[in-house]
């Protein structure tokens, strides 16, 4: 199972063995990791999921679909060329070691 990290803006880093198959918006908030909410379901209708991959990484997790990337406009705080909504991230092997930023939350 890859390991995920959540980073906060406060530097605080939450990590996590996920399943395979499993979304990154709900294994965040299975690991209570701050400022990921999912209040959608993963339905891409909330943008309360939102991460930032680490540049190099980019390539690896592919880019965001139409639905995301319009998505991607209403999340709270700053858009990032490599912003993604982590409902549409699914854990995979490859994925170990992933380091996540979770931008200041709101609430
Ligand atoms: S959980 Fe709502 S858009 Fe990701």
């Amino acid at each position: 199972m890859p390991l995920i990290t959540w980073r906060g803006a406060d530097g605080t880093e939450i990590g996590a063995q996920v399943v395979p198959g499993t979304n990154l918006m709900k294994a965040a908030v299975a690991a209570g990791v701050p400022g990921i909410h999912g209040d959608c379901g993963g339905a891409l209708a909330c943008a309360t999921c939102h991460v930032v991959a680490p540049g190099d990484w980019a390539d690896r997790l592919g880019r965001p679909g139409v639905m995301e990337d319009e998505m991607l406009d209403m999340v709270e705080g700053e858009r990032t060329p490599t912003s993604r909504l982590s409902c549409q991230i699914i854990a995979e092997d490859d994925l170990d070691g992933l380091v996540l930023a979770v931008p200041e939350a709101a609430r």
